[in-house]
């Protein structure tokens, strides 16, 4: 019975993201900063690799969803591929080290400066997603005397499980070539002299946990490939997205997402052809876990019915809860009393600087420390500086306890 309650002791220890050590290591940091935990980190990518060369996948990190050098150079160390959305986005993955042939640049609004820099960088693909941008991109690889590598990104018209401001993927959304235009397109492509068609590219959007969304995309590019072969076109890559969501409720029980499935699903689903690649452009599911906003009690304020905990970290630091309503689980660091309910506010003036109504926190007190869970993705690098807010700090477990 000792023994088993030593068990349950080391484990909550080993596998608690916050220790005593690092909880005092916090108290002499400045807040609000984010803290991301490396070996978390490194545990997900090292599932993600497992799970991925089951089947010879090639995964592509999406930068998008954090942009930290450190996380780049971790994420880079393990072999993956860069996703990118802007010039900068690229820049910054052949400055972190990803070669050019593992860069893809996606983006519904590339500028002429942009695809010229990725032209002049040889990047592996474009993700095209209109008519007029394949003509754009062709007059400046002619230009340049390149020849730019091209796959179409379609609109399947598949519906995800998510809110609404990060579904791309059906045929109101702005995003890619509309599926009744992908026969013509492919008819004219001879015409583009300057360009190479390598694939076709597909994201329907982002935080899905019902894998059922991703059985129906398999599904959809079966029958895409099916109608492209049967006019004698099979391209070398499928580029099936990202989008794997996280458990933001509890994530302790899931640090990992359920990468397994994931891929499993396409392995078993998807008619992959002979020699065809298969890609994926992963953000979230990478980096989401191992990333929190840490921030202090700034004063406790009683409402007419509820109480106020007015925090030092607000929307410009993580803007997630206030721009689509994302539930964030919340922990007090520093109190071990007996539960209240606190609507979580920061100090910027939007009655939208809110990270949580009716949240049940240990009781607090001036001072406390306060970590808003699962911030790795779309946190930091959403960061903005209205009201001339200072950039929050990043601070590594590597580090800190070194
Ligand atoms: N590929 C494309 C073409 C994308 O548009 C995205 C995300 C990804 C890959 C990566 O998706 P992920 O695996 O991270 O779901 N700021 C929002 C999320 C926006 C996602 C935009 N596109 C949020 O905080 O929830």
């Amino acid at each position: 019975m000792a023994f088993l309650f030593f068990i349950i002791i080391f484990v909550a220890k080993y596998f608690c993201m916050f220790s005593k050590e690092i909880i005092e290591q916090f108290q002499n940091i400045e807040t609000p900063f984010y803290y991301y935990d490396t070996d978390l980190l490194a545990q997900t990518l090292q599932a993600v690799k497992s799970e991925s060369e089951k089947y010879g996948f090639t995964v592509h990190y999406a930068l998008k969803a954090n942009v930290n050098d450190q996380i780049l150079r971790q994420i880079h160390n393990f072999g993956f591929g860069a996703d990118c959305v802007s010039g900068n986005e690229v820049k910054k993955a052949l400055e972190i080290g990803f070669k050019p042939d593992h860069v893809v640049f996606a983006g519904v609004g590339k500028s002429d400066k942009e695809i010229m820099e990725a032209l002049q960088a040889d990047i592996f693909c474009f993700n095209s997603e209109s008519v007029q941008e394949l003509e754009v991109i062709n007059e400046l690889a002619i230009k340049l005397q390149k020849t730019a590598k091209i796959a179409l990104r379609i609109n399947p018209n598949v519906q995800a499980d998510t809110h609404k401001y990060i579904t791309t993927g059906t045929s109101e959304n702005k995003f890619g070539i509309n599926l009744h235009e992908l026969d013509s397109v492919i008819d004219n492509f001879a015409n583009y002299s300057n360009l190479k068609l390598i694939g076709l590219h597909f994201h329907i959007g982002s935080q899905i946990l019902d894998l059922n969304n991703f059985k129906d995309l398999a599904l959809k590019i079966n029958e895409i490939q099916d109608n492209l072969e049967k006019k004698g076109v099979v391209l070398e890559n499928i580029n099936v997205g990202g989008g794997l969501g996280i458990d933001y409720k509890n994530p302790d029980e899931n640090l990992i997402s359920n990468f397994k499935d994931y891929f499993k699903n396409f392995a078993e689903l998807l008619k992959i052809r002979k020699h065809q690649k298969v890609h994926f452009e992963l953000g979230r599911a990478l980096v989401a876990q191992c990333g929190s906003l840490i921030s202090k009690v700034l004063y406790l304020k009683k409402g007419v019915s509820k109480q106020f905990l007015i925090i030092d970290a607000g929307m410009t630091e993580l803007i997630r809860p206030a721009l689509y309503q994302a539930h964030h689980h919340i922990q007090n660091l520093t109190s071990d009393k007996i539960a209240q309910n606190y609507d979580v506010v920061g100090p910027i003036c939007e009655s939208s600087d809110c990270f949580g109504k009716e949240i049940s926190l240990n009781e607090a007190q001036r001072g406390d420390l306060i970590a808003i869970r699962s911030a790795g993705a779309y946190g930091e690098v959403m960061t903005s500086f209205y009201n001339l807010r200072d950039k929050a700090k990043a601070i590594y477990k590597n580090e800190l306890l070194n």
